[in-house]
């Protein structure tokens, strides 16, 4: 199975942050965003990962994750000039994702709770039709809104629905057969002018092949993509760390629990820090597996 990230986007509502600096790179606490996504698809068991970014911010993402080959990982670029729409992602990454399933991360989301890593690893090994995360809100009228059926499969779905159906919102993570290409180029510009991912979702809908993973109420998600969202995640991320002593989306130690990497490796990326990151990684060595 292929990934992909979306890093691209305006990221309009962070101006003036993100006039300067694509937002997926900005800090999370202790570490850049895009970790986050990162990992939630490492925890999926995919090892193949194409990041979209802006052309702007190429470099810097080559800067930060490399070739992925110290996480025993294969990272691949391109670029989106303009902010498309997230459905653009499967016509840039077409080729890249040939004829196998794939899964999609949109940079600013973060996932975080027990039984999660379960949830991902069998979203991993799903090979036919589409499977979407789906969350409760509290504020319906402001996500997309999904309607499931008693063996979890999509009724309906509607953007920011004035008489929501449900509470249950679409997450930043999909998974894909390999139609989904086809689907995506099949895709005309919405209203605002976007290739929207509702459209490919819908697509999946009608055809009745649209399943949704029910997140759990212990599970934490995410969006950083505003001022007090930014913060917010900063804050989730720092208590957690300093309860727990667990780094949250800590990519190293997560391809070494996945087994990608072995103690060896470990212990040459923990050398490579000269700070509390470098000694948590040394530390992890130690500590019981989960
Ligand atoms: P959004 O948060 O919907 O958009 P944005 O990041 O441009 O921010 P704003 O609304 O403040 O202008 O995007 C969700 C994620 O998808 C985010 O990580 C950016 C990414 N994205 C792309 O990579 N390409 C796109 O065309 C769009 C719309 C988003």
């Amino acid at each position: 199975m292929k990934g992909i990230i979306l890093a691209g986007g305006r990221g309009m509502r962070l101006h003036p942050i993100t006039r300067g600096v694509s937002k997926q790179l900005l800090p999370v606490y202790d570490k850049p965003m895009i970790f986050h996504p990162v990992t939630t698809l490492m925890l999926a068991g995919i090892r193949d990962i194409l990041i979209i970014c802006m052309p702007d911010s190429l470099d810097a993402y080559r800067r930060l994750l490399g070739d992925g080959k110290d996480w025993g990982m294969n990272f691949d670029y391109a670029v989106q000039p303009e902010a498309k729409g997230l459905a653009e992602a499967y016509i840039i990454g077409a080729n890249y994702v040939g004829d196998e399933p794939s899964a999609l991360a949109l940079g600013d989301n973060m996932f975080y709770g027990a039984g999660l890593r379960g949830d991902l690893e069998r979203a991993g090994q799903h090979t036919t039709g589409a499977q979407v995360f789906a969350f409760q809100v509290q504020n319906p009228s402001e996500f997309g809104i999904v309607e499931i059926d008693a063996s979890n499969r999509a009724i309906s779905i509607e953007e920011k629905p004035q008489k929501p159906r449900s509470n249950w919102a679409v997450t930043g993570l999909y998974f894909y057969d390999s139609d989904v290409v086809e689907i995506a180029r099949s895709v005309k510009p919405s209203a605002r002018g976007e290739l929207e991912i509702t459209s490919v979702n819908e697509a999946y809908l009608k055809a009745g092949r649209l399943q949704v993973n029910k997140l759990a109420r212990g599970t934490a998600w995410l969006d950083a993509g505003t001022f007090d969202g930014l913060i917010q995640a900063s804050q989730f991320v720092q208590t957690i760390e300093k309860r727990q002593g667990h780094k949250v989306a800590c990519p190293e130690e997560v391809a070494w629990r996945c087994g990608f990497i072995d103690n060896a490796q470990l212990e040459r990326l923990a050398d490579g820090y000269r700070n509390e990151y470098g000694a948590y990684l040394r530390g992890v060595l130690g500590m019981p597996s989960d």
